[in-house]
């Protein structure tokens, strides 16, 4: 396998034939990435493993493909090239390594794993069977946000000051599995929200985090969980970027993102839905089960960009932030909008296979490998301990973005 430098430019056009994707876990994540497969021209959607039999049937309806019920089985059927493994987090480091194991190329989505020795381990396998890993998707994989690190790296603002970065959203009162409120069992946010800001920042600002100092909460004792932290994240090359996330169902930073969503669908604003949803909740976890397994009717591809809040970056000659449909720039001469012309598929998930396709095709390494998860991970790590001993932590596994050539 050659090792060319990364790019985090746009897509390419495909070069040889599909390549054959499996899915683990066909529940909220696992749908949007066969969504997005689907519609990819450099990949054919192959084969699913999950225990629930509803989107297995599912699955098997719409693809005329095989569906296990043991993701052993799917990381043996020759027709699979790469696993994207979507199951709960505690289980991404057994299943990306099995994955590995089997001489699968792997897409392992967020968190990386729960802890940094399993990130170390499924980097061991990766290395040993001598296939690639990529970890996502993220928000950092959104093409506004790429947009922006080219801007940035290109120097076209001058030097990058500081990102702001904010999340508002009813995370908290989802439908959850117990382990989802229980934070040493990979619960809350900063094992589930807060590493899409992490690695949108880490994207933007270079990668080296040089310390945390962080501001967690769980608000509601009857879900005994982070939802809410502030952070300041300090980077080796002088910039800060400060996170905010609050998932209490109250304000939604949405309002302030013209309205859209996170997957860039135009989205309804209703207060207080998802408590009064589960006030009505018999039993949360099939709740949570039913309502996102695959399946259920699709929402159409989303017409606007897909964003995480409101990310705004301050360089020395003006601001910049994700819009509707591209990026804002407030510079010297006004206020530019570079559009993103749209493409076909999913944005973001449709980059993550990109860089996949790029890997295998090219033998371009990715920018969001085995190591660069380990180090949004650890970061995640820092603000918890940051939080809870109340001073600053400083970092140690963190790795530069290599933009590659441009
Ligand atoms: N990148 C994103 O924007 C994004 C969005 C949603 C979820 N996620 C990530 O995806 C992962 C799954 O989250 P989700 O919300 O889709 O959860 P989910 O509960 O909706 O789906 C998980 C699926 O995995 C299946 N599963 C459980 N054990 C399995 C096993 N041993 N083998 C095969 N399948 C198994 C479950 O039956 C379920 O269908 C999480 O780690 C989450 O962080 C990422």
């Amino acid at each position: 396998m050659t090792q060319n430098n990364p790019s985090i430019g746009g897509s390419e056009a495909p070069e040889g034939p599909p390549i054959g994707l499996g899915i683990v876990g066909l529940g909220m994540a696992g749908a949007v990435m066969v969504q997005a497969a689907a519609v990819h021209p450099g990949f054919a959607v192959r084969a699913a493993a999950d225990p629930h039999p509803a989107p297995r049937e599912a699955f098997r309806r719409d693809f005329q493909a095989r569906a296990y019920e043991d993701v052993a089985e799917l990381c043996a059927d020759p027709a699979v090239e790469v696993v994207y493994v979507a199951t709960p987090h505690q289980f991404h480091a057994a299943h990306a390594m099995l994955a590995a194991g089997r001489g699968k190329h792997v897409i392992l989505e967020k968190p990386m794993a729960l802890t940094l020795a399993d990130c170390d381990a499924i980097i061991a396998a990766v290395e040993r069977n001598n296939v690639w890993l990529i970890v996502g998707h993220t928000h950092a994989f959104d093409p506004a946000v790429r947009l922006m690190r080219r801007m940035i790296a290109g120097g076209e603002l001058g030097r990058l000051g500081m990102i702001n970065s904010f999340n508002y959203t009813n995370y908290l009162y989802r439908p959850r599995r117990p382990e989802e409120l229980d934070t040493a069992k990979g619960g809350g946010i900063l094992f589930n929200q807060v590493p899409h800001q992490i690695d949108t920042v880490r994207l933007l600002a270079g990668g080296l985090v040089r310390s945390v100092r962080a501001h967690a909460n769980a608000l509601d004792p009857s879900r005994p969980t982070e939802a809410g932290c502030m952070a300041l994240l300090q980077f080796e090359n002088g910039a800060a970027a400060s996170l905010v996330y609050s998932g209490y169902d109250h304000f939604d930073s949405d309002e302030w993102h013209f309205g859209v969503g996170e997957r860039g669908s135009l989205k309804p604003l209703s207060y207080g839905a998802a408590r009064r949803a589960l006030e009505n909740a018999h039993d949360e976890s099939k709740m949570r089960t039913e309502m996102f397994a695959y399946g259920k009717p699709s929402q159409g591809l989303p017409k606007n960009q897909p964003h995480f809040g409101v990310t705004i970056v301050t360089c020395a000659e003006g601001d910049m932030r994700a819009s509707a449909n591209g990026v804002t720039i407030y510079g010297r001469n006004g206020i530019q909008e570079v559009a993103i012309p749209p493409a076909p598929g999913i944005a973001g998930r449709r980059e993550v296979l990109d860089d996949m396709h790029a890997a295998l095709r090219l033998g371009r390494k990715p920018v969001h490998d085995g190591r660069w998860g380990k180090a949004t991970l650890e970061v995640a790590l820092a603000i918890l301990r940051s939080a809870r001993e109340g001073r600053e932590v400083a970092l140690q596994h963190q790795v530069a973005v290599d933009d590659g050539p441009r």
